[in-house]
């Protein structure tokens, strides 16, 4: 048996919250124009405070040309007006409260949109007062085989060049993301702090936090240098000069102290690239001999394989993912918070990915056991709680997606058949998880009574919420028992947590120990089943599965033969 966890946990709200995320577009249309709103989610708070939830983050509402849904703000203080305007917000923020759910907010603060003032200040002339705002290079004389001469030879992240050229001013500037989303300069002080007067003003109407987007993406490599490129493509992958680039901590810092610190708040971090050696530089929690981190919580990726869409990585190493998350519950154990999660609007569906979408039910709640029961706090991404699948794309021009667009336009240009294309975005498409929200049986799953801006899957008639919250045996309904489990034990906000089973390719075993119990949870993530190798009698009770309705046969049946079935889920506990 491991030791007891010796560490007093320092107890705050939000370690014990269950977080949702809302990608408002695609959540509940309210006003029969297609698009989910504000006064959308507002209709659908008791919902969410019915599921148990204390947290929600909700993307980006804010004034946007939509390039990348949102994640290009023209004008951070205004709505979009597709959903609503800042009385909706104001509203939201005061509904949710009094249903004891926190609102946190998008702040995307590496870029704006190529459509916000800063930037068409910046772009008017070279002597701008703002043209040190965003980052304008000289074309290189160096690439001259090249029908244009880019400053260097970077890729930006949605693909192609991360330079545009401007013809105005006969200058490039950089943009990470899509052309418009030009890259702010933090090296400029006045940048920060027009960034932080903004975030006190949305601190000040009631805001509870921020996920901050992007932003280990901030700092770039001095003189912006190009890398080596042996094989002489048209662009390289250029993270190593953009991504957690020494002398960040400088700019996050700032960020912390100036914009974040004189407020009570939760702020969770997206920090692609930051490892779990480094975590702490970026998580830690205050203590007598160490120095405070900067968020409370980063979304890590190493776990998700983001951004790799051209990898031949298609299936799921199980003995991988286990020693990634340990390596990220051990890191942080005691010193530091994890933010759960297996989806987001980034990503594809997790029972595609991880699972076995016709092991529907099963795989989404052993799935569901696995990640939701370890140290930190879990994140549940709409529809993830219904144990919604990836849609089928038949054709190319479905795909609605910035990134997806010119991911084609690349591979088209490589010559590859529409069907290779086809069959990467419907493993990888960022659309998946964009679709609709099905409430119900009606048209369009009762998100709108208009076509929606997007594809809607047809199998709402099968999986939609209000089925769920009918059928005792639903995905929905497991998804409250483990909410309700961890908001009922503080040993499973609290316990150390311990892998068994490191090596079994099969199984994703762990157990979380407190001073006063240990909960052992065993998830069989294969469609076979498996043979546990541990010894079943000293577990305890078992106190959820996904197997029968009666704990008392699943109990029997796994301790008499140690088989769990193809992705069947076990969560035991025993008192010291
Ligand atoms: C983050 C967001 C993603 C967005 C990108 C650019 O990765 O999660 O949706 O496209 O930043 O803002
Ligand atoms: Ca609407």
């Amino acid at each position: 048996m491991a030791q007891p966890n010796q560490n007093q946990e320092k107890l705050v709200w939000w370690k014990e919250a269950t977080a949702y995320q809302i990608y408002p577009r695609s959540f509940y249309d309210s006003n029969a124009d297609g698009i989910g709103d504000i006064p959308g989610i507002i209709k659908k708070l008791d919902y969410l405070a019915d599921l148990g939830i204390d947290l929600v983050w909700i993307c980006p509402f804010y004034q946007s040309p939509n390039d990348d849904n949102g994640y290009d703000i023209s004008d951070y203080q205004a709505i979009h007006p597709d959903f609503g305007c800042l009385d909706d917000v104001d509203r939201l923020i005061r509904e949710a409260h009094k249903r004891g759910i926190k609102i946190i907010i998008d702040l995307v603060i590496n870029h704006t949109s190529d459509e916000h003032p800063w930037f068409i200040e910046s772009r008017q002339n070279r002597n701008s007062a703002k043209r040190d705002w965003y980052i304008w290079r000289d074309g290189s004389e160096a690439i001259t085989e090249k029908p244009t001469n880019e400053p260097n030879n970077w890729e930006s992240i949605f693909h192609g060049s991360a330079w545009q050229y401007d013809a105005e001013t006969a200058q490039y500037y950089l943009h990470l993301f899509s052309s418009k989303q030009p890259d702010l300069n933090w090296e400029n002080p006045e940048v920060k702090a027009a960034l932080f007067s903004m975030i006190h003003w949305w601190l000040e109407r009631g805001i509870d936090g921020f996920r901050v987007d992007a932003i280990s993406h901030i700092k770039k490599q001095a003189n912006l240098p190009s890398l080596p490129n042996p094989n002489g493509d048209n662009y390289v992958s250029s993270f190593k000069y953009h991504m957690n680039v020494k002398g960040i901590e400088e700019h996050l810092h700032e960020l912390r102290d100036k914009a974040f610190s004189p407020f009570d708040i939760v702020t969770v971090g997206e920090a692609n690239g930051v490892a779990a050696e480094d975590a702490l530089t970026w998580v830690a929690e205050e203590t007598a001999t160490n120095k405070a981190g900067v968020f409370n919580m980063i979304f890590q990726f190493e776990h998700m394989n983001l951004w790799s869409e051209d990898s031949n990585q298609s299936s799921f190493n199980l003995v991988k993912f286990k020693q990634i998350l340990t390596r990220w519950q051990n890191a942080l154990e005691g010193m530091g918070w994890n933010a759960l999660y297996l989806e987001n609007h980034d990503q594809a569906r997790s029972i595609n990915t991880f699972g076995n979408p016709n092991y529907r039910y099963a795989s989404a709640t052993a799935l569901a056991t696995c990640y939701f029961l370890m140290k930190g706090t879990p994140f549940i991404y709409q529809g993830q709680e219904l144990g919604l699948v990836n849609f089928h794309f038949t054709s190319l021009d479905q795909f609605d997606d910035i990134s997806a667009r010119n991911l084609i336009n690349k591979l088209k240009h490589q010559g590859k058949s529409d069907q290779y294309i086809l069959s990467l975005l419907n493993r990888v498409s960022r659309d998946h998880s964009r679709l609709p929200m099905p409430w119900n049986s009606e048209e369009n799953g009762g998100f709108s009574t208009v076509t929606p801006w997007i594809t809607v899957n047809p199998n709402y008639e099968r999986i939609n919420v209000s089925e769920q919250l009918n059928n005792q045996n639903s995905v929905l309904q497991f998804y409250k028992q483990l909410i309700e489990l961890r908001k009922q034990h503080k040993s499973l906000i609290i316990g150390r947590y311990k892998l068994i089973l490191a090596d079994d390719p099969n199984v994703y075993a762990y157990q979380r120990v407190s001073d006063d119990c240990t909960w052992t949870i065993i998830t069989n993530l294969s469609d076979n089943v498996a043979k546990v190798n541990i010894d079943c009698s000293a577990l305890g009770d078992l106190i959820l599965d996904n197997q029968t309705k009666n704990n008392e046969i699943a109990k029997t049946n796994f301790e008499k033969t140690g088989l769990a079935s193809a992705y069947g889920a076990y969560v035991f506990m025993t008192k010291h």
